[in-house]
């Protein structure tokens, strides 16, 4: 049975006096891959940071039925919510191994002393990482790079993953790895994922749910089954005419 993980009522977010998110309404299961498509400027990054609690919002937000719509970030990453940033937010500087043990400095104290066992889990994720722990991050590829971001991620046992735009400024292969993983981690981490994505043809294929922004508002969700056949998102986001086939074909 799968149960609620994260729900949004009217979710409202506003940098200053503007108002950017104006009333989400979401729910995540437990293990779902939701993604979030929409043109620049439509709220998605936003969206990630109103739920990771970075940025200030009215309305309602509740992680696994507790109402944390007063939490710092801080808290909501103690509580299991990680969060890779747009531009991935690792150290150029520091090693590979260096920069997933400050991950899991985002978990509780209790927990902090499986950071070993977690390493090498975070090798078996990804194998790449394991081949170069001594490298600084900033000599690697921008795909190894975002790897690292979120196996630093992973360090903090997270039971809901945001990831902002994983593939912007990767090549085609290196986006394509990335997504086979990340749709491994829900069974291999038990986790939620929502991810970000410009490139909706490879991230529908591993969505279960998939929200399109636009202006700040829902302007469609659902099941990505029903979604992906749908002309409107055939047209608007896969830069397909209508009544074209190709979801999941190779690109
Ligand atoms: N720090 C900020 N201060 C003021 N306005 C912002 C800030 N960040 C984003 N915005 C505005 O909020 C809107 C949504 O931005 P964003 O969530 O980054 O969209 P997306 O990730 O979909 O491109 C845009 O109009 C953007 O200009
Ligand atoms: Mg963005």
């Amino acid at each position: 049975m799968t149960s609620t993980l994260l729900q949004t009522r009217d979710l409202v977010a506003r940098y200053g006096a503007v108002e950017v998110l104006h009333g989400i309404d979401l729910t995540i299961s437990d293990s779902e891959i939701v993604v979030v498509l929409g043109p620049n400027g439509a709220g998605k990054t936003t969206l990630l940071r109103a739920i990771s609690r970075v940025v200030s919002t009215r309305g309602e937000i509740e992680l696994a039925g507790t109402n944390v719509a007063g939490w710092t970030g801080a808290r909501m990453a103690r509580a299991g919510v990680g969060h890779v940033p747009e531009g991935r937010g690792t150290f150029a500087d520091l090693t590979v191994e260096e920069n997933l043990r400050l991950g899991s400095l985002a978990r509780p104290r209790r927990l902090r002393s499986s950071t070993q066992a977690d390493l090498a889990h975070v090798y078996e994720t990804f194998p790449v990482l394991a081949n170069q722990k001594r490298c600084v991050a900033g000599v690697m590829s921008g795909g190894q790079q975002q790897m690292l971001a979120v196996g630093r991620a992973l360090m903090a046992r997270p039971r809901l993953l945001l990831i902002d735009e994983p593939s912007l400024g990767l090549a085609p292969i290196p986006t394509r790895e990335l997504f086979e993983v990340l749709a491994r981690l829900r069974t291999d981490w038990s986790t939620s994922l929502v991810i970000v994505e410009q490139n909706a043809r490879l991230s529908l294929a591993v969505a279960d749910q998939v929200v399109v922004l636009a202006g700040g508002q829902v302007a469609a969700a659902g099941p990505a089954a029903e979604l992906s056949d749908g002309d409107a998102i055939k047209r608007a986001y896969l830069g397909e005419p209508a009544g074209t086939e190709g979801i999941g074909a190779s690109t």
